[in-house]
């Protein structure tokens, strides 16, 4: 069922020293920042050879990282995403096995423009599980 890993996101409490950080001391290709209110973030994607990595920032009062920041002053690794090829079908193959869909189970459209799910932590080595349709 499992494709690629299209992403690792890292939540970090200041995203311009975030960019700094990747962009100068790493040297990575650093996308400009991007709003995405409907999540509560603003990101950036950095792009690797094989995969890309994503810093998320809060963004307003109900930002879904406030209290991963909370816990995690310096930020740090809040979720890995991994496409699949149906995503509609993947969650009923989930659900069906016990899996909690986090929300109310319905894709919503990710930072790429494509349809996503978040899969509760407990049931998947305590990491946060993002599926992206491919
Ligand atoms: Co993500």
């Amino acid at each position: 069922m499992l494709g690629r890993l299209n992403h690792v996101a890292i939540a970090v409490p200041d995203l311009e020293q975030g960019i700094a950080t990747y962009r100068n001391t790493l040297g990575a290709d650093v996308s400009a920042p991007q709003p995405e209110p409907d999540h509560g973030v603003t990101v950036v994607f950095i792009t690797l050879p094989n995969t890309k990595i994503e810093l998320l920032e809060p963004l307003g009062e109900n930002s879904p990282i406030k209290g991963f920041l909370e816990k995690n002053p310096s930020g740090g690794i809040h979720h890995i995403c991994y496409e699949v090829d149906d995503i509609i079908s993947a969650r009923d193959m989930l659900s069906a096995q016990g899996a909690r869909v986090l929300g109310d189970g319905e894709p919503k459209i990710g930072a790429h423009g494509k349809p996503v799910l978040f899969l509760h932590p407990k049931d998947f080595c305590g990491t946060l599980v993002e599926l992206e349709q491919a």
